[in-house]
């Protein structure tokens, strides 16, 4: 009986402690990824409020992202594996969300003043949990070089 109730008391501390840390370690990690279950539900609702107008709700991009629109500018390409989103590591996919495409020529919007680092580490999470752990694993390489 005091086994129950130390393991009923133990159970509410590490659920409220839960509760306090969103990004704390009791987390559910996706297996073989670098992030939880929890953050690419976060990053898929930033995704669709921030993101799909212009990559689609499934990232899906423009068809054609290969070639320039009628002003000379590339379109939004796939961000689900499709494209070479994978050919960039985090350093690279946080700097463009930030900064957005414009310093390189793009573009793309800047979100460095509505994301925070977090938030969009959780859409990188959301755009990658959308790849197929060949892409993922092709990607994982790069970054960890
Ligand atoms: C207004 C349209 C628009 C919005 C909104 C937008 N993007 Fe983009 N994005 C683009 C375009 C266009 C490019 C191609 C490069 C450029 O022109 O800047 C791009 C490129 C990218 C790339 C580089 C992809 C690659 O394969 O090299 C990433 C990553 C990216 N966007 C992520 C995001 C994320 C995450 C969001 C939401 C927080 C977002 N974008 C919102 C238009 C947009």
């Amino acid at each position: 009986m005091r086994y129950l109730v130390r393991l009923v008391l133990l159970s509410t501390v590490i659920v409220s402690l839960n509760a306090c840390a969103p990004d704390g370690p009791f987390e559910t990690p996706v297996a073989g990824r670098w992030y939880t279950v929890e953050q690419v539900a976060r990053g898929e609702e930033l995704f669709q409020q921030y993101c799909a107008t212009c990559h689609g709700s499934q990232g899906q991009g423009t068809a054609d992202w290969r070639k320039t629109d009628a002003n000379g500018d590339y379109p939004p390409p796939p961000l689900n594996g499709t494209a070479h989103t994978w050919h960039h590591p985090t350093e690279i996919l946080l700097r463009t969300i930030e900064k957005g495409g414009v310093p390189l020529g793009g573009v793309m919007p800047a979100f460095g003043s509505i994301l925070d680092e977090n938030e969009a580490l959780d859409v990188i999470s959301h755009f990658q949990s959308l790849w197929t752990d060949d892409v993922y694993d092709r990607w994982l390489e790069i970054e960890s070089r």
